[in-house]
């Protein structure tokens, strides 16, 4: 979900009001894909390098997850939308880990949409961590498979088994992956748009779902026609 602050520089106002435009982008972006009957839905909110930012930043963007946790925790749970966090969160401020908590609590028994939300995510630190755990059982190494990882990663281990994302969209021009989901992406379909964040609406989504289901997928393989 990039291109917050640039928004906000755009339309002359704080960096925060920004990140606030960003989680109503996000807010309807969520119903979408559930309305849509798609399955998984991961959003990458804050990575473990967005830390180097102004306290003012970073804590701006903790008490915005208070705030919709507050407004939207009801509508989420009318969608039956699951809620799963990928990030070690408990160094947040209270306010913030309460409201989690308490979000993900009330929408444990919910099976509709599973709504992924990396937090204080980074996809190495992912690995690293699946990696240690998987050492501290005392795992054989000749017996060790790219399942174990994958088990051992937040996306293995969540309540709902979450598979590999078959797409990932990043906004704003960007073009790089920054530590998202760097396991599980292997072969997932990348697209990528010019729209800021805040701007990016159900239609634009609902075009690139489109533009996605009209893809070769191979997956290293070859086209059945070809063979
Ligand atoms: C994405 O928007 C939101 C977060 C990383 C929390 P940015 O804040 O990165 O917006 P730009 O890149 O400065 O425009
Ligand atoms: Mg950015």
């Amino acid at each position: 979900m990039d291109g917050n602050g640039r928004w906000a520089k755009a339309h002359g106002v704080p960096r925060v009001m920004g990140h606030n435009a960003g989680m109503q982008a996000m807010k309807k972006i969520v119903i979408a894909t559930s309305n849509m009957g798609i399955k998984y839905l991961t959003v990458y909110a804050f990575s473990t390098e967005n830390w180097k930012r102004s306290t003012e930043e970073v804590s701006g963007i903790f008490n915005l997850i208070v705030k919709y946790v507050n407004s939207e925790l009801e509508e989420l749970d009318e969608n039956n939308v699951h809620i799963n966090i990928f990030g070690e969160y408990d160094m947040l401020p209270k306010a913030s880990v309460d409201a989690i908590n308490k979000m993900v609590g009330r929408l444990a028994d919910n099976d509709g949409l599973v709504f992924n939300i990396a937090l204080n995510y980074g996809g190495r630190d992912e690995i690293l961590r699946s990696v240690k755990e998987i050492v501290a059982e005392g795992k054989d190494p000749d017996e060790l498979t790219e399942d174990d990882i994958s088990k051992h990663l937040y996306s293995g281990s969540a309540h709902f088994d979450v598979p590999d994302p078959d797409l990932i969209i990043r906004t704003s021009g960007e073009e790089r992956m920054s530590n998202f989901l760097t396991w599980q992406a292997a072969y997932s379909e990348l697209m990528f748009t010019d729209t800021l964040w805040p701007d990016f609406a159900p239609e634009e989504y609902t075009e690139m779902i489109e533009a996605y289901s009209n893809r070769d997928r191979r997956f290293g393989g070859r086209k059945e026609a070809d063979k």
